[in-house]
C-alpha cells in the first residue's frame, strides 16, 4: 500500500481512532485531512484511553510521522494542550507536522459558533462549539488566517485587525455580545505561533514525495460521511467534506494516489447532535446500546443517540466513498441481545425506498423497514480469528457486508489493541 483513506461511514464516532492506531504500525505517515477539534478519536494506550482531537491517531507509534493537513482547521490553544498531554506520556512530539496552509481557529470563531447556535432556537444543529463552522466560513470567504500567516508577525497583525473589525460588528451589533480585543488576541496567538513554529511546514510536498517513494500513508478522516456538508442531511451536517473524495485534497495529494478507501462502521448506529437518524431507538434497546457501548461523546460528553444498523445509509456511503473494504466496530456491544435488527429500506408515505432523500422533510418521514437476525448471546471480546466468532455473529457480519456491497476486512470486538480480527488481507506493508 502507499496511500489508504480511513473514513467514518456513519455519523462519526465509529471507532476511526482505534482502526488508525491498529493500522499505523504498517504506516510511515498518518495524516488528518479535514475537520478540527470537533473530532474525538479515542485510542487505548497503556490501559488508558487517549482522546485525540487534532493530532492524528498514529502518534502513539514511535516511528510514525503525523501530519495535520491543509484541509484541517486548527485551534492552536487546543493543539498545544494536546501536545502537552502527549509529552507527559513521553511521546516524541517532534514527529508532528502542521501544514502551513491549514486555517487557524480564532477566538471569534468560538464566539460565533456559540451565538449562532443559540440563535437557531428549536433548529439547533448540536454543534460541538469548537468554532469549526465559522472557521470554514472564513476559509471559503477568503478572510481566514492560515498557519503561514500566523507565523509572520506583520501579516498576522494586519489580517487580524481587518477581520476582527468585521467580526466585532457581528458580535456586538447582531448578537449583543462584548467585542473581542485585538491586543489580547494578538499577544495570545503570537505566543502560540512561537510554540508551534517548529512543526509548521509545507506538508503537501513532503507527502507527495513520500507517496511517490511508495511509503505508506494513512489518511485519517474525522466525523462521518453522513455528516458530510454535501451528502449529510443538510443543514444537520458538519462544515467540511468528510468523504474519501476529499482525503487527497485535504492532504495535498493527487486523487490518483489514494489506492484504497476503508469505511469504518459500528455494528449498530449512533449519532450525537441533532438531525435525522431513521433507526434511532427511544426504548430499552436504545438505552442498552448506549450503556453497553459507553455511548457518550468524546469531545462534548453528550449522550449519543443509538439505534440499529442502517444499511440504506450504509450502502449510500459505501458507493459515495468507493469503499474498497469495511471495518465493523463494537461487535461485542451486541453480544447480549437476543435479536438484532438491520434496516434495509425506508417507508415514506406508504412507499418503500432504498436511497437517502435530499429533502429534509422526506428524510424526517423515513420509517425504517427492518429484517431481524438472531443474536449470539456469547461474549466475542476474546475472539482473535473469524472462526472464533459465534456462527450467528458471522452471519450478521456477512449480511452487513452484503448490504454495503463491500468486503469486510476488520472486525473489532473491544476497544483494546489485540481486539481486532483481520478477516481479509489489506494492502499494508
Ligand atoms: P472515532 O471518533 O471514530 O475515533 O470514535 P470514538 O473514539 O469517538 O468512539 C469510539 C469509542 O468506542 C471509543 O471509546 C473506543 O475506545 C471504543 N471502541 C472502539 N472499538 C471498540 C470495540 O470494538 N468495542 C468496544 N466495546 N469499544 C470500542
Ligand atoms: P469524530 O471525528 C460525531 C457533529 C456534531 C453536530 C454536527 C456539527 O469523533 O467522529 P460541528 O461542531 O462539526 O459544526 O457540529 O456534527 N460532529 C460529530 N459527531 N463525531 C464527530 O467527530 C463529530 N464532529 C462533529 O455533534 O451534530
Ligand atoms: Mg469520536
Amino acid at each position: 500500500m502507499s496511500v489508504m483513506a480511513i473514513v467514518g461511514a456513519q455519523w462519526g464516532d465509529e471507532g476511526k481512532g482505534k482502526i488508525v492506531d491498529e493500522l499505523a504500525s504498517h504506516a510511515d505517515y498518518v495524516v488528518r485531512y479535514q475537520g478540527g477539534g470537533n473530532a474525538g478519536h479515542r485510542v487505548v494506550y497503556g490501559g488508558e484511553e487517549f482522546a485525540f482531537h487534532l493530532v492524528p491517531s498514529g502518534m502513539l507509534h514511535p516511528g510514525v510521522k503525523c501530519v495535520i493537513g491543509n484541509g484541517v482547521v486548527v485551534d492552536p490553544k487546543a493543539l498545544i494542550a494536546e501536545l502537552d498531554q502527549l509529552r507527559a506520556l513521553d511521546i516524541d512530539i517532534s514527529r508532528l507536522y502542521i501544514s502551513d496552509r491549514a486555517h487557524v481557529v480564532m477566538p471569534y470563531h468560538m464566539v460565533l459558533d456559540r451565538v449562532e447556535e443559540e440563535s437557531r432556537g428549536a433548529e439547533k444543529i448540536g454543534v460541538t462549539l469548537r468554532g469549526i463552522g465559522p472557521a470554514y466560513v472564513d476559509k471559503v470567504s477568503r478572510v481566514g488566517i492560515r498557519m503561514a500567516d500566523l507565523l509572520d508577525p506583520d501579516t498576522f497583525r494586519a489580517k487580524l485587525a481587518s477581520t476582527l473589525t468585521q467580526k466585532n460588528r457581528m458580535i456586538t451589533e447582531i448578537y449583543g455580545e462584548q467585542p473581542l480585543s485585538l491586543e489580547v488576541i494578538h499577544t495570545e496567538y503570537v505566543g502560540y505561533a512561537q510554540r508551534l513554529r517548529a512543526h509548521v511546514c509545507d506538508t503537501q510536498t513532503m507527502l507527495q514525495q513520500a507517496a511517490s517513494e511508495g511509503q505508506a500513508l494513512l489518511l485519517e478522516g474525522a466525523q462521518g460521511a453522513l455528516l458530510d456538508v454535501d451528502f449529510g442531511a443538510y443543514p444537520y451536517v458538519t462544515s467540511s467534506s468528510t468523504v474519501a473524495g476529499n482525503a487527497s485534497t485535504g492532504a495535498g495529494l493527487s486523487p490518483k494516489s489514494v489506492e484504497h478507501a476503508m469505511g469504518v462502521y459500528k455494528a449498530y448506529s449512533t449519532r450525537v447532535g441533532a438531525g435525522p437518524m431513521p433507526t434511532e431507538l427511544h426504548d430499552a434497546d436504545g438505552e442498552r446500546l448506549r450503556e453497553l457501548g459507553h455511548e457518550f461523546g468524546t469531545t462534548t460528553g453528550r449522550p449519543r443517540r443509538c439505534g440499529w444498523f442502517d444499511a440504506v445509509a450504509g450502502r449510500f456511503v459505501s458507493r459515495l466513498n468507493g469503499l474498497d473494504s469495511v471495518a465493523v466496530m463494537k461487535l461485542d456491544v451486541l453480544d447480549t441481545f437476543a435479536t438484532i435488527k438491520v434496516c434495509t429500506g425506508y417507508c415514506v408515505g406508504g412507499k418503500v425506498i432504498h436511497s437517502m432523500p435530499a429533502n429534509l422533510n422526506e428524510v424526517n418521514m423515513c420509517e425504517p423497514v427492518y429484517e431481524e437476525w438472531p443474536g449470539w448471546q456469547t461474549s466475542t471480546a476474546a475472539a482473535t480469528d473469524w472462526n472464533e466468532l459465534p456462527e450467528n455473529a458471522r452471519t450478521y457480519l456477512s449480511r452487513i457486508e452484503e448490504l454495503v456491497e463491500t468486503p469486510l476486512a476488520l472486525v473489532s470486538v473491544g476497544p483494546g489493541r489485540g481486539q481486532t480480527i483481520h478477516v481479509r488481507d489489506l494492502p499494508l506493508k
